[in-house]
């Protein structure tokens, strides 16, 4: 492990916070199960979301930014088999700990290393992957970390960050400055703390607005929940704009929301027919940024605005699956996310086959908060994934096997209508993140 001398007086406050309490608190031999959490941690995720291409893990080099107590680190190196994960923090305490995590579950491929984020440059690597996770909303200066980042990451590279939303997170952000003003916040004994604002609260008149909508049972029993929202030194808000500002000024390019089906603008509404036309032709008037500004003023939900980037160096084009002529998609591959297929999900998909029944997907792996269901004709079509990535073409044919004819006209099954089925199949799958779907050059 190495360590760097600290420049400021911030970051060694900031040290000393998380060498006291370092975050998480999970306990280290906890082994990571939580499939929506493995699925972002892996790097085909992202690099599928920038490039429409399906990478291979093994060899990569993965950097866990602010790595903490390593739960994180040890998810990436679970979801990415193969690849080589570096942890860094500016916490000595949260370090070791991560190694001890990392050794406990017998993962090799790893290094930590004790430096803040601004000195990463110093460390001579370039990374394939950045995983900064809750990290840039406690440096003094997100940009310049977002710009060692930068330099860290090679051309091709994805950078996952985000920020604290001012507008889900306002109660803490006043929780934290009623407290400050009392004089909490030095760091140095936070489990007394955490004892002081509980026996406050409970003496805070039930309907007092903090009380009411910033506080609940957990702040009474999980020590680092009150730690993580009420007392947490240097947390800072953003809002989407100032996010996409912030990714340009580090000269970085925005790739796409990590849980990106739910910024979904459009979604928000019904009856958008009822719409008036001239506020529908200015919603569809709006960037990308302004979209997920008006979709996060409308319902901010989201206490994290969670990013994918990269440096603004395009490897190839990218052209929307929806915009593809039928020949790209007949040459195309089919690939089913690795981390979607578990044990569970293949049985799963068998037994609605096998019974006929719907298969609920979101039910047995749930990537988002959206429920997805397909039909048994649909699952039977996707069968042939389980074993490797097909053609659509090798779908298409499969596709007339199990239906040959049309049952209501007796017509045999075209080629074209196959075609149609397979792709109203897959397109909401890809959109979801289950099926990924490759071009073939
Ligand atoms: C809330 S924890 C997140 C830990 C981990 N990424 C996770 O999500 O489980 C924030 C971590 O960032 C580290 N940190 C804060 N400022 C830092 C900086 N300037 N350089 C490196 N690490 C920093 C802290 O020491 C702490 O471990």
């Amino acid at each position: 492990m190495t360590m760097t001398p600290l420049k400021s007086d911030f970051l060694e406050k900031m040290r000393q916070q998380f060498d006291n309490a370092p975050y998480p608190r999970t306990p280290l031999e906890q082994f990571p199960k939580n499939l929506r959490s493995l699925y972002i941690h892996s790097l085909v995720t992202a690099y599928y979301r920038r490039n429409q291409k399906v990478v291979t893990p093994a060899g990569k080099l993965i950097l866990d930014a602010g790595c903490g107590t390593g739960y994180k680190s040890l998810e990436l190196a679970i979801a990415n088999p193969g690849a080589k994960v570096v942890g860094i923090d500016l916490s000595p305490a949260s370090v070791d700990l991560a190694q001890k995590r990392l050794q406990y579950h017998n993962i090799e491929n790893v290094e930590f290393h004790a430096i803040a984020l601004e000195d990463l440059p110093s460390l001579g690597m370039q990374f394939d992957y950045i995983n900064n996770d809750e990290v840039l909303y406690l440096l003094p200066d997100p940009i310049a970390g977002l710009k060692a980042m930068r330099e860290a990451l090679k051309p091709d590279g994805v950078l996952r960050t985000n920020f604290h939303s001012s507008l889900q997170r306002s109660i803490y952000y006043s929780a934290q400055k009623f407290f400050k003003q009392l004089g909490f916040m030095l760091g140095t004994e936070p489990e007394a703390e955490v004892k002081l604002v509980r026996e406050t609260m409970r003496c805070v008149k039930n309907n007092a607005f903090m009380k009411v909508y910033g506080w609940n049972s957990n702040f009474e029993t999980d020590d680092e929940t009150v730690l993580a929202n009420y007392l947490l030194e240097g947390d800072k808000g953003w809002t989407i704009l100032e996010l996409f500002e912030a990714i340009e000024a580090a000269e970085l390019e925005f790739i796409s929301m990590v849980n990106w089906r739910e910024w979904d603008l459009l979604s928000l509404f019904d009856n958008l027919d009822e719409m008036p036309l001239s506020v529908m032709m200015s919603l569809s008037d709006q960037s990308i940024a302004e979209q997920l500004y008006l979709c996060e003023l409308l319902n901010p939900r989201h206490r994290l605005l969670d990013v994918w980037c990269g440096l603004p160096e395009k490897t190839q084009e990218y052209e929307p699956i929806s915009q593809w002529s039928d020949e790209t998609w007949q040459s195309a591959i089919a690939h089913l996310h690795p981390q979607v297929v578990t044990t569970e999900f293949r049985e799963a998909l068998n037994h609605c086959v096998t019974g006929a029944k719907i298969f609920e997907l979101s039910r047995v792996c749930q990537l988002s908060d959206l429920s997805l269901i397909i039909d048994s004709q649909g699952a039977g079509c996707l069968l042939p994934l389980l074993e490797m990535p097909r053609s659509i073409n090798a779908l298409v044919q499969w596709w007339q096997k199990l239906r040959p004819f049309n049952p209501v006209t007796q017509e045999p099954t075209s080629e074209t209508e196959a075609l149609e089925r397979v792709k109203g199949l897959l397109l909401p799958l890809e959109e979801n993140g289950y099926v990924m779907i490759e071009r073939n050059a």
